[in-house]
């Protein structure tokens, strides 16, 4: 059985700042979030650092951001409406949006304008799919808003990432999750890999604005088949909708980086769930 660890990146910062001894404590809560653009600036080496010290995006006030497109239809979501239209998606996608099986997608805590744009495409066709098309087909664009808008509401619940030990290759000696997290935070500059976190924040919330989605938490079987088919070249959205940046980004992804990585961003998570976690776990183990 392989060691599994939960990702909190407070937590990290917590840790740094007890080996460094450093006075400041973090609080995440009140300080300004800085927005993921921020963290894009940084540059690669101040990554890790930024991480840990970056408030976190997840502490973002969860106001509707107009979508500001052609396929900008309706108004901002409502969650309340949202909520009743979602019961027909509980069946796969669970009702607060935690699906337990990992064949379908968390999308609880998934940004509004995300699930939007990727309804629509699933009506179109543009991003294929025979179970989801059916489903999208009979909603009007305000229901994909007040269902994304209900769902961006939800709390996603953070899985535990691989802590087993790489036996063979490049990466023999390191922690599989390890592998991600330095993929997630630094990127390979030399491979024209971009860190992760530049578009995906710290603690994988992702950015409401240009609709980069949340992938913390996600279950890592579906973060491989996404990054998968983006190293094959997908890329979702047509004319100026497209979004090619994920085709790029996964190009030069070995598969076992596309393992580490998803088991990364399946632990990943606000460090505020640690306590609880660390509790419940402590309690369920004999
Ligand atoms: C019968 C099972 C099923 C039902 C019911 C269902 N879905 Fe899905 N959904 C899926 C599967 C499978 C996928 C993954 C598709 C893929 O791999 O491209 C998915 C993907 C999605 C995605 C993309 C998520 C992402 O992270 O990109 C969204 C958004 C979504 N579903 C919304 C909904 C909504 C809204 C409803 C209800 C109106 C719904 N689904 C009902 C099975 C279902
Ligand atoms: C330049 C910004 C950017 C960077 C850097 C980036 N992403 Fe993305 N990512 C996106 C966008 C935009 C989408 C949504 C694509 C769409 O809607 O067509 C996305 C989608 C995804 C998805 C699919 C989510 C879902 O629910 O289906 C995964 C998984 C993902 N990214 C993982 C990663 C990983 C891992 C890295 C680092 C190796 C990374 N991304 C780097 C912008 C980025």
């Amino acid at each position: 059985m392989s060691l599994k660890r939960i990702l909190g990146v407070a937590a990290l910062l917590a840790t740094a700042a007890a080996i460094a001894q450093a006075p400041t404590a973090s609080t995440p809560a009140a300080s300004p979030a800085a927005s993921p653009a921020q963290a894009a600036a940084a540059s690669p080496a101040a990554a890790s650092t930024s991480a840990t010290t970056t408030a976190l995006p997840s502490s973002l006030p969860q106001t509707p951001v107009a979508l500001g497109d052609a396929h900008a239809m309706g108004k901002p979501g409502d969650a309340k409406a949202g909520q009743a239209k979602a019961g027909a998606c509980a069946a796969c996608h669970a009702i607060d949006g935690n699906s337990t099986d990992a064949q379908f997608p968390k999308l609880a805590s998934q940004q509004e304008r995300y699930i939007t744009r990727q309804l629509e495409m699933f009506k179109s066709g543009e991003r294929e799919n025979p179970i989801m098309q059916p489903m999208a087909a009979p909603l009007s664009p305000q229901d994909m808003r007040d269902i994304g808008a209900y769902f961006a509401s939800q709390k996603v619940t953070a899985g535990v990432a691989d802590d087993s030990v790489i036996k063979t290759g490049p990466n023999a000696g390191k922690k599989f999750y390890m592998v991600g997290q330095q993929l997630y935070r630094g990127g390979d500059p030399a491979r024209g890999i971009p860190a992760c976190m530049a578009c995906h924040g710290p603690t994988g919330a992702g950015n409401p604005g240009p609709a980069y989605p949340n992938i913390g938490g996600q279950h890592a079987k579906y973060v491989v088949a996404r990054l998968t088919a983006f190293h094959g070249g997908l890329v979702l959205g047509k004319g100026d909708w497209a979004k090619p940046e994920m085709a790029r980004v996964a190009k030069n992804l070995t598969d076992e980086e596309i393992q580490a990585l998803a088991t990364y961003v399946e632990g990943l998570h606000p460090a505020a769930e640690d306590a609880a976690k660390t509790a419940s776990k402590a309690a369920a183990s004999p």
